[in-house]
């Protein structure tokens, strides 16, 4: 098998290829703005020059005059919508038209709309505004931000962690760390673009729009335009990555299906690269100061972090990743505390792994000191403190196979070849530095409906508003149906992406692949029994009179332990049916009995990770290596090697792209990224594929990804643990730490450039 499609271990699913590769790499796979609409008007928006201040005067009567305008859609145009309520399904609580203040960089001000994108962007041009312009706070250093405990600030985040006496602990630890790291702002730069088309149809609204969250739209936007929640469809078939930013829905929205109302017109308005980085949300920097205490002989004492994280003036938008490092190690004595400091930007969001990415860039880069300053090996320290309890409750996990993780990447990556000394393996003109951290993960999984149709014929048929944003959750969730019902993948087809269907979460947390999965099965089981208990009631049938628990379901038939078998059209024939459809509702536990229902109406609930009465996590273990050019201190990453143990592992292949991209973005997260904010006026510099650097393939040669094999039959009834978020956690400590043994400088901030090496 090609490396690919690595051959499936214990309790891991065939490398299928996924149903909708084909249509994906020939284009055909339509994204929302794809999808061809009878007399569509195009929409262009207009953002502001200034992020805070008021717009004094604006004039659109040149846009309006412009060939091809239809409308111009500005302040006074929103009477009768209701600003977004902020929470998990909608970015913001701003409501931009709505006053002439301007709260962040590229603020909407006007919605220009045309016969033509190019009559629509022509309009937007004339636009003319003027302003009273005030002094921005662009970031977490700025003056005049406003800072505040996160802890109540935000549902998502009640408190902060904390177990036993830090500070005595930490003051008696003969051997400490006290250092304070930073991350970089990054932008989500999805190759589809974003966009809404909206469509009324007498009062009822259909919205395309590429988004994660089909029945959160659907709920935020009713509630917006104050119209019922049956009156509007949300259709997204496929989406060109969302990472997060396309989870909750932005201002744009209500904006375009008010111009497409007032026209009666459809209205498409797709966002250009550089509006993308002010409309929609982001990844905030962050600061943190981490206290690390150990024993002469390495066992943890006390650990402490404290984090900074940017958000709006109008929005607490938390991460809150002490959540998560809090319990990652035996570490004795845990205190932690989490700030959110007020500036003026657009309120931040969602991006892959959203707290473990910048929360355990400073724990895995705190353990790397530590381990040097111990004369330790850093993977001997992580073993050393590895914990199957919860330092903070004192819960156990589910399951936890973080030293196994280690074993097998540091073996696969010759890990004990390596020169412990920074600066002592060379190639000619470049450094070379191995480094490694932990990657970890909430197992999380949510309330979900489904509907499973089973024909005579063999076919089926999968529904679920889940949605197809790369994972290859459309394949996962056929090859569910294929493995209880008996028939090859190619029999299924998988329907996603559509409030027409049953609802399913929000593709957020990773969860997917468990919930629709869990879902699915419980519908294909339904049909299963029914089959059953026909062929074994069908009087001259080859199956009358066996017991439904000896049955199974193989090969298009009904089959019985002891060779005895039915075909699926023969048992259908007995039941008098040309099919069985099956809708199931699956509900996890620590639920609430309403979770269906809430995700009927738009919000779903997920459960897991530290919050049950087990913990449930994902764990990986990354190692890289990174090499430094002597003269030009440029810094390449010729290999990297993770391994990671997620549960069951529905299909070998698309888990294994997935870790590979989220080490890819780690990587990059530690080496390129980095949304520049100009200090003086809270402007995005790098807004563009140009200057907002992405790695592509000349940036990294190899990349293993290693599944374990792991069962945990208590996360949910698939026994899946999402992976989708777990491959990006801890690559940026592993090339930080890399970077630190091959030239004897340690970064703490993130990205590191080769400027941050010129005295190494
Ligand atoms: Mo993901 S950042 O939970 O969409």
């Amino acid at each position: 098998m090609p490396v690919a499609a690595p051959p499936p271990r214990k309790n891991q699913g065939q490398p299928a290829a996924r149903i909708d590769g084909r249509l994906k790499v020939t284009g055909e796979a339509p994204y929302s703005a794809d999808i061809s609409l009878n007399n569509l008007a195009f929409g262009v928006l207009v953002t502001s020059p200034i992020s805070r201040g008021t717009v004094t005067d604006i004039d659109l009567s040149h846009a309006k005059a412009a060939p091809g305008v239809l409308d111009v859609i500005s302040y006074g145009d929103m009477t009768g919508v209701k600003a977004p309520a902020y929470g998990n399904s909608t970015s913001t609580s701003l409501a931009p038209l709505r006053e002439k203040s301007i709260m962040h960089d590229g603020q909407i001000m006007a919605l220009v709309v045309g016969d033509t994108f190019e009559a629509a962007s022509r309009g937007a041009e004339l636009v003319r505004a003027s302003y009273s312009e005030k002094p921005a706070s662009a970031t977490i250093e700025s003056e005049g931000t406003e800072t505040i405990s996160a802890a109540g600030a935000s549902p998502m985040y009640p408190e902060d962690p904390k177990a036993g006496d830090f500070e005595t602990a930490f003051a008696g630890a003969p051997v400490k760390v006290d250092a304070e790291y930073a991350t970089a702002s990054e932008t989500h730069n999805p190759i589809e673009l974003f966009s809404t088309t909206c469509v009324w149809r007498d009062d009822q609204l259909t919205v395309y729009e590429p988004t994660q969250n089909v029945y959160g739209f659907k709920a935020a936007i009713a509630k917006q335009l104050q119209i019922d929640l049956e009156k509007v469809r949300v259709v997204s078939p496929y989406v060109g990555g969302g990472f997060g930013s396309k989870g909750p829905m932005t201002p744009r929205t209500a904006i375009v299906a008010v111009a497409a109302r007032r026209l009666n017109r459809p209205v498409r308005c797709v966002v250009n690269r550089m509006q993308g980085f002010t409309t929609a949300t982001y990844r905030a920097e962050t600061r943190h100061r981490i206290r690390l205490g150990a024993t002469h002989d390495g066992k943890f004492a006390a650990f402490s972090h404290e984090g900074k994280e940017l958000t709006s003036r109008i929005d607490n938008y938390v991460v809150g990743g002490v959540d998560t490092t809090t319990r990652m190690y035996d570490y004795g004595a845990v205190s932690s505390k989490v700030q959110l400091v007020k500036a003026d930007r657009q309120t931040p969001g969602y991006m892959r792994s959203p707290p473990e990415t910048p929360y355990m860039f400073p724990l895995e880069s705190a353990i790397d000191e530590l381990a040097y300053q111990l004369d330790m090996d850093p993977v001997e320290l992580r073993r050393l403190n590895d914990t199957k309890t919860d330092p903070v409750s004192g819960k156990p996990f589910t399951s936890r196979s973080l030293v196994a993780c280690y074993d097998e990447a540091s073996k696969a990556f010759g890990w004990s070849r390596r020169n412990p000394k920074p600066g002592s393996t060379r190639d000619g003109d470049w450094l070379i530095g191995w480094g490694c951290a932990t990657a970890v993960y909430p197992t999380h999984v949510g309330a979900a409906a489904a509907r499973v149709r089973l024909s005579a014929d063999g076919t089926v048929v999968v529904q679920s508003a889940s949605h197809e944003i790369g994972t290859g959750v459309r394949t996962v969730a056929a090859q569910m149906a294929a493995e209880r019902l008996g028939v090859d993948l190619e029999a299924v087809k998988s329907e996603m992406g559509d409030t027409e269907f049953p609802p399913a979460p929000v593709s957020g947390g990773s969860n997917s692949t468990a919930s629709v999965c869990s879902t699915v099965l419980k519908a294909c089981d339904g049909i299963r029994a029914k089959l059953f208990e026909a062929a074994v009631k069908s009087n001259a049938g080859p199956l009358a009179g066996k017991k439904v628990t000896d049955l199974n379901l193989k090969n298009g038939a009904v089959a019985a332990s002891d060779g005895a078998s039915q075909k699926l059209k023969d048992v259908f024939k007995a039941l008098g049916a040309g099919m069985i459809e099956e809708y199931a509702e699956f509900i996890p536990d620590g639920a609430p009995p309403n979770a269906v229902q809430a995700l009927y109406d738009g919000k779903s609930t997920l459960v897991g990770g530290s919050k049950g009465k087990k913990l449930m996590y994902a764990f990986g273990a990354e190692f890289v290596e990174v090499r430094v050019n002597v003269r030009t201190r440029e810094i390449r990453v010729p290999r990297m090697v993770g391994a990671f143990a997620a549960g069951r592992i529905m299909n070998t292949r698309t888990a294994r792209s997935q870790l590979m991209g989220g080490m890819i973005w780690g990587m990059s997260s530690a080496l390129l990224e980095e949304t520049q904010v100009d200090s003086r006026n809270a402007r995005y510099v790098n807004r563009d594929l140009q200057d907002y650097l992405v790695p592509v393939n000349a940036d990294l040669r190899d990349v293993d990804v290693i599944l374990l094999s792991e069962v945990d039959d208590e996360v949910n009834p698939a026994g899946v643990k999402g992976l989708g978020e777990l491959g990006n956690v801890g690559t940026n400590a592993a090339v930080a730490n890399a970077v630190y043994h091959a030239t004897g400088k340690r970064v703490r901030h993130l990205p590191i450039r080769l400027e941050d090496l010129l005295e190494a």
